[in-house]
């Protein structure tokens, strides 16, 4: 500890060396990077002073004359005045845009004109901030030079999976989380809400699964003692706090594998010759919810439709991922009996009967599921012929080396794609070897920042052959991750390049330009309280 200290002293001072030397303009600190921009290098700059007002026509105009001040105020110490006339920061909403998330703006020195969506114009003032941020000598000034930005993301779901389940992450650090996410342009947040280690979502039908499973083992270790749940009122207050930052909140519900939670409260839930087995809440096991059992589907119709009344997003994500078929199913008289019932002969198709009825559910709820894609014996084979997802279902590829089959396959069938590769986006993986070995869960591979960056989500394929692709999502899978200063290390600054992987075209994209505007985001990012991890193997000994 007192070693990763002392090399973060060292580092604090080389990126306040180096962010001091780098070139400071309005374009150093953009992230992720604007889709087109037109500089004015001629043009005068627009001066913030007591002569400049903000004009907005938006449905939420208090909350974005907010916003732009306290951005102005925040980095130029400039309080804007109530005053009718003056030099113009003008907001125009453009309903019609087709994108809701698209945006122009303009900056001469006559006046700062924003037009766009509504989260477009939420994004602009994103920009416009970061703009102040990479011009550190005009902003002091008050002055911002002119540039013209006409911007709009690659994706529409650009996202970040939380897992209080592991670990519980109180609300309040989530939301800190969520005002990060918010700066680099992310829209949704997925919270991995149940899994063997917790079920952290108030379920007013069955009160137990949060009285036993929101309870970790009083044993301790690494898995050690860790509790809590969101209370439907805490999630509702979540996902309105969330929403005002434009970003949507998807929860995930993990079954019909990553269940011990549930399973501890409701043991019956689980295959018979299974039941009487201790209910581990620390620890990954591969305990499966019964496909044969009754209960199973009417408690979880209860599950899904508080949980579909709860959040306003139309999907909902089943999980579906890692599955211990042949540890469960495959040893169940009565899942062996529905199998052979069915016609039939591999245990890993009930998963058709299984998923047939949850789905049932979720469509009843209004709403649509997504599901972690399996491509082996955990699901009925797939094949060109043969895909055993519902073609209503999004699909989220994320095993190493599956992610080519699974974007091709989801083509032919018809489904949509959530790019989270594990190569590039699981962000539990360590950054660089023997970083923080204590929180490295099972030796998994090393994942730099560079590698991050170098993710392209349509995998270098054609429009036609990507046009599935819906969106990208990090993940943060927290085994090991045990509180919100360890979430932001492993997220910054690897989610910084996933943001811009999701929002950019690849023709805006270079690794050099973005290890430079880097670093006055880092600074930044300090100045916040985010406790990131330094990339030292960025940074070049002259
Ligand atoms: C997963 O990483 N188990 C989806
Ligand atoms: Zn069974």
């Amino acid at each position: 500890m007192i070693k990763a200290t002392s090399q973060f002293i060292i580092a604090v001072v080389i990126i306040l060396n180096s962010t001091a030397l780098l070139a400071q303009h309005n374009t150093a600190a953009l992230i992720p990077m604007p889709n087109k921009i037109e500089q004015k290098d001629s043009g005068k700059p627009f001066k913030i002073d007591k002569a400049a007002i903000i004009k907005c026509d938006t449905p939420d105009s208090i909350f974005i004359k907010n916003l732009i001040k306290q951005t102005i105020k925040n980095r130029t110490g400039i309080l804007l005045p109530e005053k009718e006339s003056g030099r113009e920061i003008t907001i125009i909403h453009t309903p019609t845009t087709h994108n809701n998330e698209s945006y122009t703006l303009d900056i001469n020195h006559k006046q700062i004109k924003i037009e766009g969506g509504q989260a477009g114009i939420f994004y602009a003032v994103q920009t416009l901030d970061q703009i102040l941020l990479g011009d550190k000598r005009n902003t002091e000034k008050g002055l911002i030079s002119p540039i013209h930005i006409e911007d709009q993301p690659r994706y529409n779901r650009r996202a970040v999976m939380l897992d209080p389940s592991r670990h519980f992450l109180p609300l309040e650090d989530v939301k800190f989380f969520i005002d990060q996410m918010a700066k680099f342009k992310y829209n949704v947040l997925q919270l991995h809400l149940t899994d063997d280690q917790g079920w952290r979502i108030e379920i007013k039908s069955h009160p137990k699964l949060t009285q036993t499973g929101a309870f970790r083992n009083k044993k301790g270790g690494n898995n050690g003692p860790d509790n809590g749940f969101y209370t439907q009122e805490q999630m509702k207050e979540l996902i309105q706090y969330a929403s005002e930052r434009y970003i949507e909140i998807v929860p995930e519900l993990d079954i019909p594998g990553h269940s011990v939670a549930i399973l501890a409260a409701y043991p019956q839930l689980g295959c018979s010759f299974r039941q009487s087995e201790e209910k581990n809440l620390g620890s990954t096991t591969n305990m499966m919810l019964c496909a044969s059992c009754n209960d199973v589907y009417t408690v979880y119709e209860d599950i899904i439709r508080e949980v579909a009344s709860i959040f306003p997003s139309k999907y909902i994500h089943l999980g579906g991922d890692e599955a211990a078929v042949k540890a469960n199913w495959a040893k169940c008289d009565d899942c062996l009996a529905t199998m052979h019932k069915a016609g039939y002969n591999e245990p890993s198709q009930l998963m058709n009967i299984f998923f047939g009825k949850m789905l049932d559910i979720v469509k009843r709820n209004k709403k649509e599921a997504i599901l972690w894609c399996e491509l082996d014996n955990i699901w009925p084979p797939a094949n060109d012929y043969l895909f055993p997802y519902p073609t209503d279902v999004t699909l989220v590829t994320w095993r190493n080396g599956l992610t080519p089959k699974c974007i091709e396959l989801t083509r032919k069938h018809g489904n949509n794609l959530i790019m989270a590769p594990g190569e590039y986006t699981y962000l539990d993986y360590p950054q660089w070897k023997n970083d923080l070995p204590e929180y490295n869960n099972w030796g998994m591979p090393v994942t730099t920042l560079e590698t991050c960056y170098k993710f392209d989500p349509g995998y270098g394929l054609s429009p036609e052959e990507s046009s599935h692709i819906t969106g990208v999502m990090a993940t943060l899978w927290a085994e090991a991750i045990k509180d919100i200063n360890r979430v932001n290390y492993m997220f910054f600054p690897r989610g910084l390049a996933i943001a811009e992987a999701a929002w950019s075209t690849m023709e805006q994209r270079s690794w050099e330009s973005f290890k430079e505007r880097l670093q006055p985001n880092l600074s930044d990012l300090m100045k916040c309280g985010v406790s990131y991890r330094v990339p030292f193997e960025i940074y070049e000994r002259k």
